[in-house]
């Protein structure tokens, strides 16, 4: 009889992780799906106006023009919503807020809200990471920043390296570069994140952010676990915000060589 219902729990339980598995995942499409046109107009009003064309075109799943100056057409999920782009803006739009980074560009929807601060403030620099922008993505984000960046003295605002993200930390770290803002949107597997965060969090300037997107993913949410649980050097930042999370740096890392606790694994399936 105990093993019965032992058995019976077991298959609840599964049965309920699925259920909010596929609850997440519909709630993520409808993240992306459910803006109508003039709500995305309403959404990005507050950009300038050649900023707010790019993104509305692309959220209209246009194609868009790659570095090969040739039309290509776009997929409609790989994005961040407006409103977390507009969020990211308002972000930078503070005066604190001047050197801002971004790992994962694809299309450059991010890229394109961190120049509209930017070229508003008339002050800041951005740096996009991507391995993949010209061999899968047809340099379409490159494409967007290289017209929009705004230039001082013939110097663009906008970098672009096209190298995996961890590679790219070490030579930021040697020429002690720091950021007020990084935006995680990279490789999203458990490690590839995990990583992301250990090696970015010292590039972090003190009061700077670490904002990370698809928290509708286990490998997110855990990465995000394991940071509450262990990293008293970053504070979490409430936002309403759907499918990010938010920390501030308020001290350098000082944990004993041997800290660790425990933090949970989430168990739904990505
Ligand atoms: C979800 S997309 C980024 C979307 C983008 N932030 C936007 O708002 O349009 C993820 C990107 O991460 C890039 N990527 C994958 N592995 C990476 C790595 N190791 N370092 C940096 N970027 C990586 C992919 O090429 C892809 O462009």
């Amino acid at each position: 009889m105990k093993t019965k219902l032992r058995a019976l729990k077991h298959f609840a339980k599964i049965f309920i992780i699925r259920l909010l598995n596929t609850f997440e995942i519909k709630m993520r499409r409808q993240l992306n799906c459910t803006t109508s046109e003039a709500g995305y107009e309403e959404l990005l009003a507050a950009l300038n106006p050649r900023f707010r064309s790019h993104l509305l075109s692309m959220y209209r799943v246009e194609p868009q023009l790659g570095t090969d100056g040739q039309p290509h057409p776009i997929d409609e999920d790989t994005k961040i919503s407006a409103a977390q782009g507009m969020w990211l803006y308002k972000l930078c739009m503070s005066d604190r807020t001047k050197s801002t980074l971004e790992i994962g560009m694809a299309y450059g929807y991010s890229t394109i809200f961190f120049l509209a601060a930017i070229a508003k403030k008339q002050v800041g620099h951005h740096i996009s990471i991507d391995p993949l922008q010209s061999s899968l993505w047809h340099g379409i984000g490159l494409t967007h920043a290289q017209e929009l960046a705004p230039t001082k003295d013939s110097n663009s605002s906008f970098r672009l390296i096209e190298e995996r993200s961890d590679r790219v930390a070490v030579d930021l770290a040697r020429s002690n570069s720091t950021f007020d803002l990084i935006f995680i949107d990279g490789n999203h597997r458990f490690d590839d994140v995990l990583v992301d965060f250990y090696l970015y969090a010292p590039l972090t300037a003190i009061n700077g952010h670490i904002v990370f997107d698809d928290m509708w993913m286990s490998s997110i949410q855990t990465v995000v676990a394991f940071i509450r649980a262990n990293r008293s050097d970053f504070i979490e930042v409430y936002t309403n915000i759907p499918n990010i999370c938010v920390f501030r740096k308020v001290s350098e890392d000082g944990r004993k060589w041997s800290h660790f606790k425990t933090f949970n694994v989430s168990c739904t399936s990505s």
